[in-house]
C-alpha cells in the first residue's frame, strides 16, 4: 500500500538537491575535493533541517566519529511531522567536481521509517539491469557469460551490441576479460556508479547492464531510483577488514554474505532526487548567469514510477 504522506515532500527533497548543487558551484574545477564535499554537506543539512519531518540519516557521510555532519544516525528536520529515513550522497563525484569532469551530482532519497538497508560504508558487489526482464534475471553467483547471453536473447540484440557499464578500476579486470571474450561493449566510467546503475533503466542511455564493485551507500541510493523505474539489482557487501565486519554486525547485519535484492535494499516507498553539478550525459550542470543560477534535476518516486526532469532558476541574493 502506498503511504501517501511521504510524497508531500517531493518538492522539498528536490530543492535540497538543487541548493546543494548550487553550493558546490564555486568549487568546480578547483582541485579541492574536501571543500566541494563540505559545501554540499552543509547545504543539505541546513535545508533538511527546515523541513517539517523527523528524519534520520541512515545512509550518509559515514560514522559519527569520522563525519562531523550528516553522519549515520544523525537526526535532521524540524522535529515535527512524520518519521522518515534519509539516504544521501551530498556530492556523488567529488573528484569529478574538483577536476571539472562529467557527471557530478547531488543525490538524496527519503523513505518511510526503515525503508533502506542500513549499509555500512564499505564496498559492495553490484549487478543491475533495467525493466522488462523475467523475475530474478540476475544473480551475482551466476556465470557472467550466461547472464550476458540471456540478456542478448531477451533484449533481441546481438551479444556484440550489449553495453555494460563498469567503474574503470583494476579490480574489475576479471569482468573486463569476460566482456572482451564475448565481444560486448564496455561503457567505462571514472566515477559515479549511482548514475551507472540507474542508466540501465533509461532508454536514452542505451546501457544494458551495470556490474562491479563500488560503494555500498551508492548501491542503496541507486537501488532507490531503480526500484521506482522497475529495474532489478542484486548486491553483496564486501569486507576488507575485520573491523568493518564488526561494524556491520553492530548495524544489525547478521549474514555478512547475504545477497540483497532490490526489495531488500529499499523496502518501502521512496522519493529520489538528483541535481547536476557538472555537465553530464543525463543532466546539465549548474549554470550561472549574472544574477541567476539554473539547476537541472530529476526526481523519481515509487508513486510516479517515472523520471521527471526539472529545470529551475534561482535568483542569487
Ligand atoms: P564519491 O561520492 O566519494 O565521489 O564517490 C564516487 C564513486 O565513484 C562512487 O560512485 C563509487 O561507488 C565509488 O566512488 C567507488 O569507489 P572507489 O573510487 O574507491 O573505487
Amino acid at each position: 500500500m502506498i503511504e501517501k504522506s511521504l510524497f508531500q515532500y517531493n518538492k522539498r527533497i528536490l530543492r535540497v538537491s538543487q541548493l546543494a548543487a548550487i553550493s558546490v558551484f564555486d568549487h568546480i574545477g578547483k582541485k579541492n575535493e574536501e571543500a566541494a564535499d563540505k559545501s554540499a554537506v552543509e547545504s543539505m543539512r541546513k535545508e533538511l533541517n527546515k523541513i517539517d519531518f523527523r528524519g534520520t540519516v541512515v545512509i550518509g557521510e559515514g560514522e559519527r566519529d569520522k563525519a562531523p555532519m550528516l553522519y549515520i544516525g544523525e537526526k535532521v528536520g524540524s522535529g515535527k511531522g512524520m518519521k522518515v529515513d534519509i539516504a544521501l550522497d551530498p556530492l556523488e563525484g567529488t573528484k569529478i567536481t574538483a577536476n571539472n569532469q562529467k557527471n557530478a551530482l547531488t543525490v538524496l532519497a527519503i523513505g518511510n521509517n526503515k525503508s533502506f538497508l542500513h549499509a555500512p560504508d564499505v564496498y559492495m558487489e553490484k549487478i543491475a539491469v533495467g525493466p522488462g526482464l523475467p523475475d530474478n534475471f540476475i544473480d551475482l553467483d551466476f556465470p557472467l557469460e550466461k547472464i550476458l547471453k540471456n540478456l542478448s536473447k531477451e533484449r533481441k540484440k546481438k551479444l556484440s551490441d550489449i553495453v555494460v557499464c563498469v567503474l574503470d578500476r583494476p579490480r574489475h579486470e576479471k569482468i573486463f576479460k569476460i566482456l572482451d571474450k564475448n565481444n560486448c561493449k564496455k561503457f567505462l566510467i571514472p566515477d559515479g556508479d549511482i548514475l551507472g546503475a540507474i542508466s540501465t533503466a533509461l532508454k536514452k542511455k542505451k546501457i544494458d547492464m551495470y556490474i562491479g564493485i563500488g560503494g555500498a551507500p551508492e548501491g542503496v541510493l541507486a537501488a532507490a531510483a531503480l526500484k521506482c523505474l522497475g529495474g532489478q539489482m542484486q548486491c553483496r557487501l564486501v569486507f576488507s577488514e575485520k573491523s568493518q565486519e564488526i561494524r556491520a554486525k553492530k548495524m544489525g547485519i547478521s549474514d555478512l554474505n547475504k545477497k540483497y535484492s532490490i526489495n531488500d535494499l529499499v523496502k518501502k516507498d521512496v522519493i529520489f532526487a538528483a541535481s547536476g553539478v557538472t555537465d553530464g550525459s543525463l543532466l546539465k550542470g549548474i549554470k550561472k548567469k549574472v544574477n541567476r543560477f539554473t539547476t537541472n534535476s530529476f526526481i523519481i518516486s515509487t508513486k510516479t514510477k517515472k523520471i521527471d526532469f526539472i529545470e529551475s532558476d534561482f535568483k542569487i541574493p
